[in-house]
């Protein structure tokens, strides 16, 4: 033990000496690894302790942890200094000027969302609210309360995608909706007459994909019930509508359709608005575009939704917006909306 009070001065001159040949983390490692790991010459000390004679245990055990300290003093104020060392290079050479302008690619709306805007715009500058309704319905807003019961053969008009069938209870049995028109029942119910909204919204049908059919697509719907509601509203509404969003004078006209929740029910078509209604490709030289569903509420409708139809009257429409925004944009292939193909999508 002797010995090693007499080395302690020699350990840390070695240590002095090869401190200050340490330019970076590595050496630093290597440091501590003759200095003060388990295999140094300070622990090998630490070890012995328990062998020297009991009178210079703590003469010899003072000098151990001195000369610890003072080592383990080099090493840690060797490591403040290199890692501030390594980050102030790092701040200086990775770094990256926020104010300049990378090609940054903008986010921009998808096609089918911008016109929805439009649309919706529109609608509520003439007063119309805009509602939504949830995706999965009950077989009884879809298809009973709009005046299709179980045994309707317009029932196989949609294909529907069932969710739960419990037995015979329309109020039980879940669909993914096929329709928009539920949103006429659900707000009806809730509200009462007169009401005034339209309804964005995405509906599913059981169909097999191709260009212009997908399983997913956005439809709007519109209701307006007060007194003394005509056709000559719902024309008045649709030519105003169509005008302003294809910013260009639009006429439609009304052909007889069917649909049980209106009577009578009809097939909305506008005037070609690429040839002014002389025929092109595009209107397949009718002149004339088909667009949409309508007519004037089922009294049977109404009437399921607690309003009375000897005093309140209303109409109904129903317009694919994927078809109008396919139409808008001139998109020859619906796939390619659901494509989320971004060299597609940037170009609106
Ligand atoms: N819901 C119909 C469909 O999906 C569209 C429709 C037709 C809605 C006539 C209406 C309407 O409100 O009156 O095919």
């Amino acid at each position: 033990m002797e010995d090693f009070l007499s080395r302690v001065p020699q350990i840390l001159k070695r240590a002095q000496a090869s401190a200050e040949k340490i330019k970076n983390l590595a050496d630093l490692e290597r440091f501590f690894d003759e200095f003060l790991s388990k295999k140094s010459a300070v622990s090998e000390f630490s070890k012995n302790l328990k062998n020297v004679p009991a009178d210079q245990k703590k003469e010899m055990g003072a000098a151990v942890g001195k000369l610890r300290d003072a080592l383990l003093q080099i090493f840690e104020s060797l490591r403040d200094q290199l890692e501030a060392a390594e980050l102030t290079k790092k701040l200086e050479t990775e770094w990256i000027d926020v104010t300049k302008n990378f090609p940054i690619r903008n986010g921009a709306l998808h096609p089918v969302s911008q016109v929805q805007e439009q649309v919706e715009e529109i609608f509520s500058s003439m007063g119309f609210e805009i509602a939504d309704g949830p995706h999965i319905e009950t077989e009884w807003h879809n298809f009973d309360a709009l005046n299709i019961p179980a045994s309707h053969p317009a029932r196989d008009m949609q294909d529907t995608f069932w969710l739960q069938r419990d037995g015979e209870n329309p109020n039980k049995n879940f669909v993914l909706r096929t329709q928009t028109s539920d949103v006429q029942i659900r707000k009806m119910l809730k509200h009462g007459a007169p009401a005034r909204l339209i309804a964005p919204g995405r509906v599913f049908r059981n169909e097999d994909v191709d260009a212009s059919h997908d399983a997913v697509f956005y439809q709007v719907e519109g209701l307006l019930v007060d007194k003394n509601i005509s056709l000559a509203h719902l024309k008045g509404t649709i030519e105003t509508m169509l005008s302003r969003l294809f910013e260009k004078e639009t006429v439609i006209r009304f052909r007889p359709g069917y649909f049980p929740f209106v009577e009578p029910g009809l097939e909305v078509d506008f005037r070609c608005t690429l040839c002014s209604g002389k025929g092109c490709k595009t209107c397949k030289n009718t002149g004339w575009i088909e667009f949409m569903g309508a007519g004037m509420v089922h009294r049977n409708v109404l009437q399921n939704c607690n309003i009375d139809p000897e005093v309140f009257s209303g109409f109904a429409f129903g317009f694919g917006l994927t078809r109008l925004a396919m139409m808008k944009y001139s998109i020859g292939d619906i796939r390619l909306l659901s494509s989320q193909k971004i060299d597609f999508l940037s170009q609106f």
